[in-house]
């Protein structure tokens, strides 16, 4: 048994010097547990001259790649530069080199974690990725481990903390998307680009990972049904707390008679639901398990020191692994082939603005293309709009994507406007 296990660290960013940290001033903690030393020997970076925040606490620092992989005596690497392509070329170098991989690379897992997966096994090397997924929430685990006994039925995750603090404040502070956006980009919440973000795709990369582990079945990013934030609107928000709901741009997964779906988009929930009270940058995931019922994990989806736990808890599991010589592990594979469900099993209620002629026949026109669909309303409002027109927010029944996409080609245009259509989850 080795007295000393050797990590190399491959990105001294945010998260990379918060692992540094986190070994650092835990090490007796990580010894106890482990029962070996647990130290970083080599850090690669880009750029040798940068200032470095935190010390290097005896690591040695180098521009050069091989210096980790050729190195025998390191054992373990933690991937925490980013980036999809060179990334993934390090990490099956690591694996050809028998070294264990523990990466936080959303991007990567959701694009090729299969490929990784499958190199991870084939030279018995581990491969874990806690913190790829809500940051210092141990979801992941807690979805492999801790329900591995249950069968999954849903998952629910506020999975995009960026979002979800422009959300907050425009559902709180009345602010517009554009000034809280702003804002967000000045406080460094959200990127000079905030496509990723607010179109949603963040948050599904991290849903393809969520629900490959909760069904065993290799989502991929294009089965994912994504629509983000870009177009909601302070009125829409101010309407839904009228009836009652708050907006969050949730990821749904769901298993339904052995088929599964998986979506993203701002969805309304009661404002009693759990997910309700998750506010400003927080995550959380809400789970349904068959025997257990409902749980929520939730906490810091980001920052680095959050996250550099979630990578260190990574690594020790590594490294018992390696004293208990059943390295080859990782967090799961995709044991069933992948079955989605069609939209005319995907059921939900929803949520409809629509902007109608204030005349005779016009609301008998609206009600006749839900009749048609066979859809019921749960709750309806009318307000006026202006001397022509008024504004219908409807509520439905539970009714499939299907049924409510054929309810919007059929509305009569002679009266009426669609404005906003969203999900409604948690009832
Ligand atoms: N930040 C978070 O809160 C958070 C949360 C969850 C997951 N993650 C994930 O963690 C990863 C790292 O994020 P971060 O925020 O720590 O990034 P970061 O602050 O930008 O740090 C990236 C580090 O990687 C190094 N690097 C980049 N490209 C490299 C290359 N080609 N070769 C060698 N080194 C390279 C950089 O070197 P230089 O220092 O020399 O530029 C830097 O030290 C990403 O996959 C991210 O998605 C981050």
């Amino acid at each position: 048994v080795k007295e000393v296990i050797a990590v190399g660290l491959v990105g001294f960013g945010t998260v990379g010097s918060g692992v540094v940290r986190i070994l650092h001033e835990h090490r007796e903690k990580i010894r106890r547990e482990t029962g070996c030393d647990v130290i970083v020997k080599k850090i690669v970076v880009r750029d040798m001259e940068k200032e470095r925040a935190y010390p290097l606490h005896g690591a040695e620092l180098t521009t050069c790649v091989e210096d980790v992989l050729e190195d025998e005596s390191i054992n373990v690497i933690v991937e925490v530069m980013g980036g999809i392509q060179e990334a993934k070329d390090y990490i099956l170098r690591a694996f050809d080199a028998k070294k264990h991989v523990v990466t936080a690379n959303k991007d990567l897992l959701a694009m090729h974690g299969e490929e990784l997966l499958k190199a991870a096994a084939a030279n018995g090397s581990d491969l874990y990725y806690e913190a790829s997924v809500a940051g210092g929430i141990p979801i992941l685990r807690g979805l492999v481990d801790g329900l591995a006994s249950d069968r999954i039925q849903k998952v629910m995750g506020i999975v995009n903390g960026t979002t979800n603090y422009m959300l907050t404040k425009m559902t709180e502070e009345g602010m517009s998307y554009e000034d809280v956006l702003q804002e967000a980009q000045r406080l460094g919440f959200a990127e000079s680009d905030p496509s990723a973000d607010v179109d949603g795709l963040d948050a599904a990369r991290k849903m393809v990972i969520l629900s490959t582990l909760g069904f065993s079945m290799q989502v991929s990013f294009d089965d994912v049904d994504v629509q983000g934030i870009r177009s909601v609107t302070q009125k829409d928000l101010q309407l839904a707390s009228q009836l009652g709901y708050v907006m969050k741009l949730i990821g749904t997964a769901e298993e339904k008679d052995g088929a599964v779906a998986v979506s993203v988009a701002p969805t309304l929930v009661p404002k009693s639901h759990p997910l309700a009270g998750v506010r400003n940058e927080y995550n959380a995931v809400y789970v349904y398990g068959e025997a257990v019922g409902q749980t929520m994990f939730y906490g810091p989806g980001a920052g680095q020191l959050p996250t550099a736990t979630a990578v260190v808890s990574d690594v020790v599991t590594v490294v018992k692994h390696m004293r208990l010589g059943t390295t080859g592990k990782a967090m799961s594979f995709a044991s069933r082939s992948k079955v989605l469900q069609e939209d005319s099993d995907i059921y939900s209620k929803y949520f409809l603005r629509v902007h109608m002629k204030d005349e005779t026949g016009a609301f008998l026109a609206l009600t006749k293309s839900f009749v048609q669909e066979n859809i019921s309303f749960d709750k309806i409002l009318q307000l006026p709009l202006d001397d022509a027109k008024a504004e219908v927010v409807i509520v439905t029944h539970s009714t499939s994507k299907k049924q409510i996409q054929q309810v919007c080609e059929s509305l009569d245009s002679q009266y009426m406007e669609m404005v906003s259509l969203y999900r409604v989850e948690g009832e």
